[in-house]
């Protein structure tokens, strides 16, 4: 018996409970184990809920599920960075795997709590916290061991990507889309970061340290949102028949990188142009592979509660390499190369 431990009950949470009982024989055969969400942390027990849940389950005692020792896998799924960042490092201590979509937790610690994973000999697994449902970190690790990753460029925040197409397609106002995208479930607790690009700085940190294979700090990425663009601005977009779109941009060129987050006014033409609603686009470019792209739902209940339960699977079936982007000591040269930004 599988046994979860799941922290948090809103919108991922909720989409993790919803799709385990809709595929939870299909789920069980292939792990080949069955599966049981043991214990839930919530803030607020008595809570109404979109979904039936059996109370039992819920508790506000963090204590109640790290320290039970038949709970062996923690899926974090609360928002916020002190609490689960230290309920994850408790979870991996007591021997227990890890899976969050917690962009913030990860971005901050990244390299502690992979390190600490690889020295219990746990997993420590992140592939919602960039993307919502597209699959980008397991395939960009997975690339990263053949290629030297010169370029990742990516619209990574589906809030921000809402409201800028509602206000060209539709136009609306910033606030009125901001609140639809709320409502929809896309946007943080606290919207300031989606609309602000520490949500996208936070994500193309993540993508490119494991690109890179270098520590680069969110505070390397300049940053810039879309708070402050009016209508007019707006106007003037279109009457160049171009549109705006909130840009991640990470580059290694001439030994240095470069990275910013900012909106960027973009053609028709373009790629990013045909990004609509809260979905998401990640591009990469190795040297042997050329371009890659990435399209999908950035955010939302159903596509983010897929990623987790994706990195559910390569847990439990062991198909992936646990914590391998550490470990690949045959391209360590280039941490020296990539050294150094302008
Ligand atoms: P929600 O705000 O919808 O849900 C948060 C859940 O955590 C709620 O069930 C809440 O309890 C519980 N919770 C919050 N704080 C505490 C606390 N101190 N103690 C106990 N329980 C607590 O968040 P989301 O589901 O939208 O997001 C969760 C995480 O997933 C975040 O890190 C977010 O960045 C990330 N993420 C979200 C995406 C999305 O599209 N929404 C996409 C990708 C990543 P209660 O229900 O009782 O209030
Ligand atoms: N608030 C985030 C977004 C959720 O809008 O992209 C997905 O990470």
């Amino acid at each position: 018996m599988l046994n979860i431990g799941l922290l948090g009950l809103g919108t991922v949470g909720t989409g993790i409970v919803q799709i385990l009982e809709e595929r939870k024989k299909y789920l069980e055969k292939l792990i080949k184990q069955e599966i049981s969400i043991s214990k839930i942390l919530v803030k607020d027990i008595d809570k109404k809920r979109d979904i039936e849940i059996d109370k039992e389950k819920l508790t506000t005692d963090i204590y109640e599920i790290i320290e039970d020792d038949n709970i062996d896998i923690i899926i974090e799924v609360l928002g916020g960075l002190d609490n689960p960042y230290y309920y994850i490092k408790e979870a991996l201590n007591k021997g227990k795997d890890v899976i969050t979509a917690n962009k913030a937790v990860v971005a901050k610690h990244l390299e502690e709590l992979t390190n600490l994973a690889k020295a219990k000999n746990k997993s420590f697994l992140y592939e919602a916290s960039v993307g919502g449902g597209i699959p980008i970190i397991k395939p960009l690790k997975e690339q990263v061991n053949i290629n030297q990753i010169q370029e990742i460029r990516g619209i990574l925040n589906g809030t921000s990507n809402y409201i800028l197409t509602k206000m060209i397609s539709e136009n609306l106002d910033f606030q009125e889309a901001l609140e639809t995208s709320q409502r929809l479930g896309y946007a943080e607790a606290n919207p300031t970061d989606d609309i602000e690009g520490y949500d996208t700085r936070r994500k193309l940190r993540i993508l490119s340290t494991i690109a890179f294979k270098d520590k680069i700090d969110e505070e390397d990425i300049s940053c810039y949102g879309i708070n402050s663009i009016n209508f007019s601005d707006i106007k003037n977009i279109k009457s160049m028949s171009c549109t705006v779109k909130l840009l991640g941009t990470a580059i290694v060129n001439d030994n240095k990188y470069y990275a910013s987050v900012e909106p960027v006014i973009v053609s028709q033409n373009s790629y990013f142009s045909k990004v609509d609603d809260a979905n998401n686009l990640v591009s990469f470019i190795g040297d042997n592979v050329g371009e890659l792209r990435f399209f999908g739902e950035g955010a939302g209940r159903f596509p983010t509660a897929n990623a987790v339960l994706s990195d559910l699977i390569d847990i439990t079936s062991n198909t992936y390499q646990r914590n391998c982007f550490l470990e690949n000591s045959e391209l360590d040269n280039i941490n020296e190369l990539y050294r150094g930004k302008y």
